[in-house]
């Protein structure tokens, strides 16, 4: 038999065209991004959770001269909100970057693992969480949950 999957995402022009709670939660992704300690690959990443209750939790990327041990800016957002407020759910997750990594048209979209950790948030709170991704010349993909980035995740999916 066979299948096909389609996903749904919004390409906007600017992020600048959000409402403004979005906005806000773009402002600070950028802003966290600034504390990235990232001296291996100069690549700057901002990750900021609207949480139900509208308060925003952020996180940067955090590297490691034993490189794997370093950890995104997506995971160290998500891993404090668990630490930090265990019973609030995730309603979206904005992910910035900047650097030379890649040019400044190019998408950036989040790295497996991540989108693995967002998927077990996702299941965990079973709310959707919207992604918001902002590229370095400011346009925004928008999805409606982590499934659309990671169909057929591992655990539970439908
Ligand atoms: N990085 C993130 O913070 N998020 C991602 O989704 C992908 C990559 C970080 C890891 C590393 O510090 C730098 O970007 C270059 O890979």
């Amino acid at each position: 038999m066979k299948h096909t999957l389609t996903i749904e995402y919004q390409e906007i022009e600017h992020w600048n065209l959000l409402p403004s709670d979005e906005i806000e939660l773009v402002n600070k992704a950028f802003s966290i991004a600034k504390t990235a300690y990232a001296p291996y690959s100069n690549f700057l990443v901002g990750a900021s959770l609207l949480m139900d209750d509208q308060s925003i939790i952020v996180g940067s990327n955090q590297e490691n001269i034993a490189y794997p041990s370093g950890l995104c800016a997506e995971r160290v957002a998500l891993f404090h909100a668990g630490a930090i407020y265990p019973d609030k759910k995730i309603k979206k997750i904005c992910v910035v970057a900047y650097g030379d990594l890649f040019e400044k048209e190019a998408w950036l979209t989040p790295c497996g693992g991540c989108r693995q950790v967002m998927a077990e948030s996702e299941s965990r709170q079973k709310d959707p969480i919207e992604i918001l991704l902002v590229s370095q010349n400011n346009k925004v993909l928008k999805f409606n949950s982590v499934l659309d980035i990671l169909p057929l995740a591992f655990g539970k999916f439908n």
